[in-house]
């Protein structure tokens, strides 16, 4: 996050916040924020265009998402959040670095490792994310950083998974079928908890939770991401206390019916996704 804004002027309390994803993952995140914060404007970007972003390489990612904080910035994002795992993996130290104190940064990385840290000391957890944000290894070495924690952390990389959800199938027999092939895996046995590192995943919790069993708690980045915000937001007296005009835009690189149609069911019938490339 970036710590220093005494000399930020680029926003207001009234400023909005910025959030984007690859996709329709991020929108789980932004209707989190908006549930938590509904006085809060939000722009959110899915950069649809580029997707997946869990198979690309960290320059190609962070090429991507450069772009896209560079239009939130245009629009003075009091605080620009990372709604996707792969680019908080891939990217987030340039984009701190690049947006330095002109706006706050948060991925949603960091604070799932605080929850894990006060709530599954001495467990086993699971993480189930794309191939980006499982071989960067990011969530080993930030967990391996906490002192005393002693979590046995575990993951696999599911990329079969966001393609099925963006394609439109998260209601179709074949989610199951997959989540079974991948929880056959050694990696994911014995697990207390079981987290859902990419935030497409929470569009198919259900299933997850399914074929995980009673005995696994998934855990999302939902609430825990939504109260960081707060938080933050809150510690600098950047809330949004009077809610007036309150706007929400949503940015597509590129127009799909499956975005579109996840816009809507979150956020409302009048949700008007504007492309922007
Ligand atoms: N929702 C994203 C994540 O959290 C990106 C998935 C993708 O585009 O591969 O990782």
């Amino acid at each position: 996050m970036a710590e220093n804004i005494s000399s930020i002027d680029n926003f207001s309390p009234a400023s909005p916040i910025g959030i984007f994803d690859s996709g329709i993952g991020g929108l789980t995140v932004a209707k989190a924020v908006v549930e938590k914060l509904p006085q809060e404007s939000i722009i959110y970007f899915g950069d649809t265009l580029h997707l997946p972003y869990g198979d690309k390489s960290k320059e190609t990612i962070t090429t991507y998402v450069l772009r896209i904080v560079d239009l939130l910035l245009l629009q003075k994002c009091k605080l620009i959040l990372i709604a996707c795992g792969s680019a908080s993996a891939a990217a987030y130290e340039e984009v701190k670095k690049h947006v330095g104190s002109k706006a706050l940064v948060l991925n949603v990385i960091d604070p799932m490792i605080d929850f894990l840290d006060k709530n599954y000391r001495n467990k086993r957890v699971g993480l189930i994310a794309t191939k980006q944000t499982v071989e960067s290894r990011v969530y080993n070495d930030k967990i391996k950083l906490l002192n005393g924690a002693n979590i046995d952390f575990t993951s696999m990389a599911t990329p079969l998974l966001v393609p099925i959800i963006e394609e439109g199938f998260a209601e179709h027999e074949i989610v199951d079928l997959v989540l079974k092939e991948y929880f056959s895996a050694p990696e994911l046995q014995g697990i207390n908890a079981l987290v859902l590192g990419c935030t497409h995943y929470s569009v198919i919790e259900k299933a997850i939770a399914r074929c995980c069993g009673p005995n696994v708690k998934i855990i999302e980045y939902l609430d825990i991401v939504a109260s960081k915000v707060k938080e933050i937001l809150d510690s600098r007296g950047l809330l949004n206390k009077s809610g007036n005009a309150v706007d929400r835009r949503f940015y597509v690189s590129e127009y799909t019916k499956a975005f579109a149609e996840k816009a809507k069911m979150f956020f409302g019938a009048d949700v008007n996704l504007q492309l922007f490339s």
